[in-house]
């Protein structure tokens, strides 16, 4: 993308996030509906905030704005389910993004002479880093509404061609270089795999159906200590989008399955004689064009997050490096709400075992 394409790409961002403030009143902003996700109207002021921070804060050296809004919009400062009664009304809200955004943008846009050289642009890195910021913000946005309302959730389009695809052992790439990647996939570098078969596609709704008929939730020896614990603690025994569906009855049989989390999607494979795909089997099944059905789900992997070799964080500490803590777990591909912007066969993202409200599922992978 060039300089003038990602800047339009960023404002058309920021009038989505925008859009939600406009599409929900003021109470419903402010309502956390679930333990782990902020209010929709934090989301909006987050990505201001954060462009804010790192183009007036960082790269001008102004700190009122984010001095003023860090205790609200900085996650590690601001208690989460304090944010809904914080946020400032929608109106007042907006227009702080709006004043904002046209700031930052002009920044971008012209930087003066003197910030030219400085790392942070260097081949445009900020309006990259900031433009997939937004698009990862708008597709948490998504979960909240899902969780909001569960028929607000674009399900996943219909997947066949079931069967196995055939990974060959060998040396694979893995990673990226350059300044789309974040700090987590840098650099590209080779692995060494002994090949493995892939599920040709995720699984599907009716697939994990036989493994609930099978009474996959009941069966400790199919769950790690750790999964039948959080199993038992919860009194989970379906996905997490199927729960809200009682009425209708689970959603269409032919899609894949969301909602689960790594605790479920490990006893699955389980059940099914298989195990989770190690993310480099997925990246170098995907990159050979062999994995079809990606981006219809988030796919749960086999191993923790953790950082490649030579590992340095980029812009800040704080983005990857407190998530390489052995909790957090990598989900690869994407889900029908991931934007254009985060869509790369390099890109990991990670969350804890526990988390299921991320559009989550998973395929299998079976030793060679
Ligand atoms: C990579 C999706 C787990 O949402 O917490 C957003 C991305 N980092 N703002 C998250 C992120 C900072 C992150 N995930
Ligand atoms: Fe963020």
């Amino acid at each position: 993308m060039t300089a003038a394409t990602l800047i339009e790409a960023l404002t058309a961002h920021h009038t989505a996030t925008l859009a939600v403030a406009e599409a929900f009143p003021d109470e419903e902003l402010r309502a956390q509906h679930h333990p782990l996700l902020s209010p929709l109207g934090w989301h909006v002021g987050h990505c201001s905030f954060i462009e804010t921070l790192w183009v007036q804060g960082e790269l001008l050296g102004r700190s009122s704005e984010v001095d003023r809004w860090k205790a609200l919009y900085q996650p590690d400062m601001a208690y989460k389910p304090g944010r809904g009664l914080r946020l400032p009304e929608r109106g007042t809200l907006a227009a702080w993004c709006v004043e904002r955004h046209e700031e930052n943008l002009g920044v971008l846009a012209d930087p003066p002479a003197r910030l030219r050289a400085h790392p942070l642009l260097h081949d445009d890195y900020l309006p990259r880093f900031l433009l997939q910021h937004y698009a990862q913000h708008l597709e948490t946005m998504d979960y909240v509404r899902a969780q909001r309302d569960p028929g607000d959730r674009p399900v996943p389009s219909p997947a066949n061609e079931p069967g196995w695809i055939v990974l060959p052992p060998g040396r694979y790439g893995i990673g990226a270089t350059g300044p789309d990647a974040y700090d987590n996939e840098q650099e590209m570098h080779c692995v060494r795999l002994a090949g493995a078969r892939l599920g040709r596609r995720p699984v599907t709704n009716d697939e994990f159906a036989e493994f609930m008929a099978d009474g996959g939730y009941e069966r400790p020896e199919l769950w790690d200590d750790a999964g039948w614990q959080w199993r038992a603690r919860h009194g989970v025994d379906r996905p997490g989008y199927w729960a809200r569906h009682r009425d209708q009855g689970p959603p269409r049989g032919d899609s894949a399955v969301q909602g689960l989390s790594h605790f479920e999607a490990t006893a699955y494979a389980r059940w099914a004689g298989a195990r989770l795909p190690h993310e480099y089997e997925w990246e170098a099944a995907h990159r050979h064009g062999l994995l079809a059905g990606v981006g219809s789900t988030w796919e749960w992997c086999a191993n923790p997050f953790h950082p490649y070799p030579g590992f340095l964080p980029f812009p800040y500490e704080g983005y990857s490096n407190p998530w390489f803590d052995g909790r957090h777990y990598v989900l690869r591909g994407a889900s029908a709400s991931t934007r254009p912007a985060v869509r790369r066969p390099s890109f990991r993202n990670f969350y804890t075992r526990e988390v299921r409200h991320v559009f989550s599922g998973l395929r299998l992978a079976l030793d060679l």
